[in-house]
């Protein structure tokens, strides 16, 4: 069977990566977590003071995005991590604060040129699943399967905040929430690329859905694209 490209959108915390990296798993494909990207250029802005509270030194990025170097490789246990400039930063990426200027640099045109791009060559042999927020809609329109996916902002603030209070003890369920429904409206309301559905997506509401059925409705959903 020829290899074709699986692109899953949706909110922030609707569990997309989890479900896109156990179906590429299953199927043999390289996983790849666009979001990461944006996470990455903004570490990136943070490390070297482009970023203060809200405005970006737009014009310094502008100069150094040519020479920022994102990239992802497996670990020992086949897990996709992500570098920047040769550095794992696969955990420093995941704080809120990288988050939050995640949503900020990405709504920088610029900023999302340089990572479709990017996107677009690393899909060039097809066999992949992406997920992020305009996979199906610009980075790869003519997907062969699309997937958008959906769960209500107090569902997946509560899915974060299990994650990160696991880790950060004092970090509560409202800051989770705020940056939940904060992160939705960015991503909806920019004007670049803003996260919607492409009309030929297939939509999943999984907020009652366990991750295993979650998992069987995408496998479905490929085997019946193939
Ligand atoms: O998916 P994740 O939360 O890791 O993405 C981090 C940020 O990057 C999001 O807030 C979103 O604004 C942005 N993003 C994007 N386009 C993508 C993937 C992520 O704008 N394809």
């Amino acid at each position: 069977i020829s290899k074709i490209i699986i692109a899953i959108d949706g909110y922030s915390s609707c569990g997309k990566s989890t479900m896109a990296k156990t179906l590429a798993k299953a199927i043999g494909y390289i996983y790849i977590d666009s979001g990461a990207m944006y996470r990455a250029v903004a570490l990136y802005c943070i490390k070297n003071q482009l970023i203060r509270e809200n405005p970006i030194d737009l014009e310094k990025l502008k100069q150094l995005l040519p020479s920022i170097c994102i990239g992802f490789k497996s670990n020992a246990t086949g897990e996709s991590e992500t570098y920047l400039n040769g550095i794992n930063v696969e955990r420093d990426i995941r704080s809120l604060d990288v988050a939050q200027a995640a949503s900020l640099v990405s709504a920088i045109p610029f900023v999302r040129e340089a990572m479709v791009k990017l996107q677009q060559h690393m899909g060039q042999s097809k066999g992949i699943v992406m997920d992020g927020r305009d996979i199906g809609t610009v980075v790869f329109p003519h997907a062969e399967l699309k997937i958008f996916v959906t769960a209500s902002p107090e569902i997946r603030a509560k899915r974060r905040f299990a994650e990160m209070a696991a880790v950060n003890h004092n970090i509560t369920f409202e800051e989770v929430l705020a940056n939940v429904i904060e992160r939705d409206n960015r991503d909806t309301q920019r004007k670049a690329s803003p996260l919607r559905k492409a009309d030929d997506a297939l939509v999943l509401d999984n907020s009652y859905l366990s991750i295993d059925e979650q998992f069987q409705w995408l496998l479905n959903a490929y085997q019946n694209t193939i």
